[in-house]
């Protein structure tokens, strides 16, 4: 017999399927609850909501899993390519070789960007944050192509996934070529996704630049680390925008947005902040420990904690050693490592962190790396977004073919009950 929750209301007993999914996760079917009751539910923060159902990405908060599409990130992170596993998140199987050559050759031939955009970048002050500039260029990119306005052009949607995979890099080398000072790199389409990007942050006119292997390998896995992470505030935010049948540029202009925020994607550039903060501090790990614990200080561990997960974040596990091999292979030696290492041992043999089940996230050695490949801190979370990106055009896709109904929670009202206008003089 299918499994059924009872509810007891005002005296009556209503009954909700339940939904089972194929990691026999389960989730009580509401959907039919206000219109038989009355009530609705409330969930601040949405700690036990499933907003939808979805096949693309599986993660285990208790066990500390992640796959995509089934393929473990273990697996990914060491094996595939992140173009790869763009293809996998967003048509659902490993390409075969010739899929894998045809998205790949389409990428490699969007990389330019409209001339105009530049003007429109221009405007920006040189200290304008790039998650900023990012999020507004995308979202001027719908001028640029207006079809995608129309809900009926998902005839063109490769198009335009080709056409984000393929420029978001380009727009992000532009902010840092600004910051400092020198002219903007063309892309060089000989060159592979990551040695592209690398080409366009790093290559001045006067030099050459040559790719190396160990940074572009490191770029490559810690973009397949950031791919997806199912219903997470910024994927949520890109679900939310394109229920409304917004465009996918809208959508994931969006969703870098709300990657911004120092709780999410924010916290890369935050940690790296934090450690600055405790070496110029002596080193002393000991007194942010004690200031995260404070219920009266608003400081917390950056980098620690995660709402899903209550275990290891697997993809900080696969960072952290990724941190050791990439700075011993470029001979670099960064002091906040050791005091990473040092927080990180002494909050986790620390009771408050231990019963909060408090681990490092992805957040929390990603930092070190990007700063060993060169990459100035106020770019970080913009490298979240890179590889982030295709899990937002995935789960926007999904959602899209999937039909499913404008998102609009309700509310329980708490103001005024209604009141007789007031005129001024009488307020
Ligand atoms: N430092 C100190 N205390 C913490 C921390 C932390 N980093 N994280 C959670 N807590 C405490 C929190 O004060 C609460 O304690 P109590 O039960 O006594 O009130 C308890 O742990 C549960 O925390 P919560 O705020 O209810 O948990 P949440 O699921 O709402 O928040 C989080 C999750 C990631 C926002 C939070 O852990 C946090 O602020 N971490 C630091 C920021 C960070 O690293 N964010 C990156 C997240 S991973 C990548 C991504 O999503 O982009």
């Amino acid at each position: 017999m299918a499994e059924i929750a009872k509810l007891t209301l005002d005296g009556k007993e209503y009954e909700y399927p339940i939904i089972e999914g194929s990691e026999q996760e389960k989730a009580i079917d509401i959907s039919k609850l206000r219109a038989q009751t009355g009530y609705i539910t409330i969930d601040p923060g949405f700690k036990n909501t499933g907003s939808t159902t979805s096949a693309i990405t599986y993660l285990d908060g208790e066990k500390g899993l992640l796959r995509y599409r089934g393929y473990s990130i273990e697996d990914l992170a060491d094996k595939a390519d992140f173009l790869g596993v763009a293809y996998l998140l967003i048509y659902g199987e490993l390409p075969t070789q010739s899929q894998y050559d045809e998205f790949v050759g389409k990428i490699r031939r969007h990389t330019m960007v409209n001339e105009d955009m530049r003007k429109i970048f221009d405007g920006f002050p040189v200290n304008a944050h790039p998650m900023g500039v990012m999020s507004s260029l995308v979202s001027a990119m719908s001028g640029f192509y207006p079809e995608s306005y129309s809900k009926s052009d998902m005839d063109n949607i490769d198009l335009h996934i080709v056409r984000l995979m393929a420029k978001l890099p380009t727009l992000a080398t532009w902010c840092y070529k600004k910051s400092q000072g020198h002219p903007i790199n063309y892309p060089n389409n000989n060159l592979d996704y990551c040695s592209n990007f690398l080409h366009m942050m790093f290559a001045l006119p006067v030099e050459k630049y040559e790719v190396d292997p160990v940074v572009s390998n490191a770029l490559n896995k810690l973009l397949i680390l950031h791919a997806d992470h199912e219903q997470n505030c910024s994927t949520s935010t890109v679900r939310l925008v394109g229920s409304s049948q917004a465009n996918i540029y809208s959508s994931i202009s969006a969703g870098i947005s709300a990657l911004w925020g120092p709780l999410h994607g924010g916290a890369n550039q935050a940690v790296i902040e934090m450690l600055e903060a405790i070496r110029a501090d002596g080193g002393g790990v000991e007194k942010y420990l004690n200031k995260a614990k404070d219920k009266n200080d608003p400081f917390r561990l950056m980098g620690f904690g995660h709402r899903v997960y209550k275990n290891f974040d697997p993809r900080a596990r696969i960072i952290k050693k990724a941190a050791d091999e990439v700075l011993a292979a470029l001979g670099i030696e960064d002091p906040v490592l050791d005091i990473a290492r040092g927080l990180e041992e002494a909050a986790l043999s620390d009771d408050y962190f231990v019963e909060r089940k408090l681990y490092p996230n992805v957040d929390f050695y990603s930092g070190i790396i990007y700063r060993a490949l060169g990459i100035p801190v106020n770019m970080f979370t913009v490298m979240f977004a890179i590889g982030r990106l295709p899990g937002w055009i995935a789960q926007w896709l999904e959602l899209r073919n999937d039909g499913q109904a404008i998102g609009r929670p309700r509310q329980i009202y708490t103001g005024e009950t209604v009141r007789p206008f007031v005129d001024i003089e009488n307020r």
